[in-house]
C-alpha cells in the first residue's frame, strides 16, 4: 500500500493531473497479454526522468513497489504490479529526438511505438529490423526491457543487436547514460547489455540509442504448403542449411492455419498440414535468385504448393493475419498458456513430434506456430478454465515441454522473458549459483527491492 503522505508527494512531484488513484483509471494498468490481472494502487505518468528519479527517493523511503509499464503487451506478466503499488506509465516519451543519416544511429524515447519509429526511419531510406508481432502496439522501452525478437531476426538479430546505450534511472535515483553513441566501445561493463531483455528489474530506460541499417530496396514474401509440420520444419532446416538466411522463416501449424484462413482466406490446398511463410530481401537481383532458390528447396521437400511475388497480391495482409495467430486462436478455446520456446534449428522437426505427442497424451489443442527460421516456436496450450481439470492439465503440459526443451539443449523463452509466468520454472535452466549472482546483482541496483518486485526469481530476494 502507498501510504497517504506518499500520495499527497506523488501528486506533488508529478502534478496532480499526471497521476491517479481512482480505481477506473488503475484498471488497465493492471493487466497485460497474458491476460492475468493485478490492482495498483496508483499510476503515475512521468515526463522526465528527473521525476522518476525523485520517485524512487520517495519509493525508498516509504517502500512502496514501482512497476514500469510500456504498452502493456507482454506475454510473461513483466509489467503487471504483483505486489500492488505504483505503476510507471511511460506514455509522454513518446519522442524521436534524433535520426542521425551520418552516423546511422538514432535517439529515440522509450515510449515511441515502435512501428512509428520503423515508418520515421524508413523515410529517410533507413531501416530499424527488430520487429516483434506486437510493433504496432508495443513500445521501444518495453522492447529493451524484454529484449523482443520478432520475425526478422533470423537474418537481423533482435533489439539487444541495435541498442548501443541507454539513459536510464536507477532504482536508487541516479540518472545514468550507458554505452556509446558510436559503433564500437568497450570502456568499463556492457551495462547496456545487462540492462536490456532485464524485464525493468534493474532501472527504467527513458531513451534508447540504436543503430540503424540501410533499408533494403527489395523485398519478396512467398508461402509454401506443407502435408505435415514436420515436413515444414524439415524445409526451414533445409533451407538454413543451404546457406539463406531469409529475412523471416515463419511455421504455421494445422490448428493456426485454420484459425487464420477464417480471417484471410489462404486458400490452402487440400492436404495441408502446416505452412511456411517466407520473406527474403537486399539486392534486387540476389533476393530474387535467393528466392528461387526457396522455392526448389521446397518443392524438393515435398512442398504441396509454393506460392511467390504474383500470386501473393496480399503480402502484407497475410504478415498481419501472421502477427494475430496468438489472438486468432482464442476461436478454439477461452484460455490459452503461450510459450516461447527455442530448440536447435535442426532438432525441430523431432519437437514437432514431440508436440503432436504431447497435445495427445493431454488431449488439449496445442498451436504451434512461429519463427522457424531462429528454432523459436510458440506453443500455444489452448484450454477452458471453466472445465473441471483443463488448468491442472495445461500447467502440467507446460512442465513437460519444458523438461524436453532443456533435454534438447534449447531454452524455456526466445524473446517473452520470465516474467512471474516463467518464474517457478527458471531453475530447470539456469543454476543455483548463477540464479544467486543473479539476485546479488539486482540487491546492487535496488537494494530495498522496490523495482518491480517479484519477478524473474523463484523466490523472495
Ligand atoms: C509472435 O511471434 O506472434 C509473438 O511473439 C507473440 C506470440 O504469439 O506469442
Ligand atoms: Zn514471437
Amino acid at each position: 500500500m502507498i501510504s497517504e503522505h506518499a500520495v499527497k508527494e506523488l501528486s506533488f512531484i508529478l502534478g496532480p493531473e499526471h497521476f491517479t488513484t481512482r480505481p477506473e483509471d488503475l484498471m488497465t494498468f493492471g493487466t497485460d497479454a497474458t491476460k492475468l490481472s493485478f490492482m495498483p494502487d496508483a499510476v503515475a505518468f512521468p515526463g522526465t526522468s528527473e521525476e522518476i528519479s525523485r520517485v524512487f527517493q520517495l519509493a525508498n523511503q516509504e517502500r512502496f513497489p514501482v512497476i514500469p509499464r510500456g504498452a502493456g503487451s507482454g506475454k510473461s506478466g513483466g509489467a503487471l504490479p504483483v505486489e500492488g503499488g505504483l505503476v510507471l506509465a511511460m506514455d509522454r516519451f513518446n519522442r524521436i529526438l534524433e535520426i542521425d543519416q551520418h552516423n546511422l544511429i538514432a535517439r529515440v524515447e522509450c515510449g515511441v511505438i515502435t512501428a512509428a519509429f520503423q515508418e520515421a526511419v524508413e523515410k529517410v531510406d533507413l531501416f530499424y529490423p527488430p520487429d516483434p508481432a506486437s510493433i504496432h502496439i508495443s513500445t521501444l522501452g518495453g522492447n529493451v526491457a524484454e529484449c523482443a525478437g520478432g520475425l526478422r531476426a533470423v537474418k537481423y538479430g533482435v533489439t539487444r543487436d541495435y541498442v548501443l546505450g541507454l539513459t536510464a534511472v536507477l532504482p536508487t535515483g541516479e540518472i545514468i547514460r550507458t554505452g556509446v553513441e558510436t559503433i564500437k566501445g568497450v570502456v568499463g561493463y556492457d551495462l547496456t547489455r545487462l540492462l536490456v531483455g532485464s524485464e525493468g528489474t534493474l532501472a527504467v530506460v527513458t531513451e534508447i540509442i540504436v543503430r540503424l541499417v540501410p533499408k533494403p530496396p527489395y523485398r519478396r514474401t512467398m508461402m509454401a504448403f506443407f502435408e505435415s509440420a514436420a515436413a515444414a520444419v524439415e524445409t526451414s532446416s533445409a533451407i538454413i542449411r543451404s546457406k539463406i538466411v531469409p529475412t523471416a522463416l515463419e511455421f504455421m501449424d494445422r490448428t493456426c492455419i485454420g484459425c487464420v484462413d477464417r480471417d484471410v482466406g489462404l486458400a490452402a490446398p487440400r492436404g495441408t498440414g502446416a505452412l511456411l511463410l517466407i520473406e527474403v530481401d537486399g539486392d534486387k537481383t540476389l533476393a530474387t535468385k535467393e528466392a528461387k532458390r526457396v522455392g526448389e528447396i521446397c518443392t524438393r521437400q515435398g512442398a504441396l504448393e509454393f506460392r511467390s511475388a504474383s500470386r501473393l497480391k496480399d503480402a502484407e495482409k497475410l504478415w498481419e493475419a501472421r502477427r494475430n495467430v496468438s489472438e486468432s486462436v482464442y476461436k478454439l478455446r477461452p484460455d490459452k498458456i503461450s510459450e516461447d520456446i527455442v530448440v536447435p534449428r535442426s532438432r525441430m522437426a523431432e519437437f514437432i513430434g514431440f508436440l503432436e505427442d504431447l497435445a495427445g497424451t493431454y488431449d488439449l489443442p496445442m498451436a504451434a506456430y512461429g519463427h522457424a527460421g531462429d528454432g523459436n516456436i510458440h506453443v500455444n496450450i489452448l484450454f477452458d478454465e471453466k472445465a473441471p481439470g483443463q488448468t491442472d492439465k495445461a500447467q502440467q503440459a507446460v512442465k513437460e515441454l519444458f523438461t524436453k526443451v532443456i533435454e534438447m539443449k534449447g531454452t524455456l523463452s526466445g524473446e517473452h522473458g520470465v516474467g512471474i509466468t516463467k518464474a517457478p520454472f527458471i531453475e530447470m535452466e539456469i543454476s543455483r549459483p548463477v540464479l544467486e549472482l543473479m539476485a546479488r546483482l539486482k540487491k546492487a541496483f535496488d537494494p530495498n527491492g522496490i523495482l518491480n518486485p517479484g519477478k524473474i526469481f523463484p523466490y523472495k530476494i
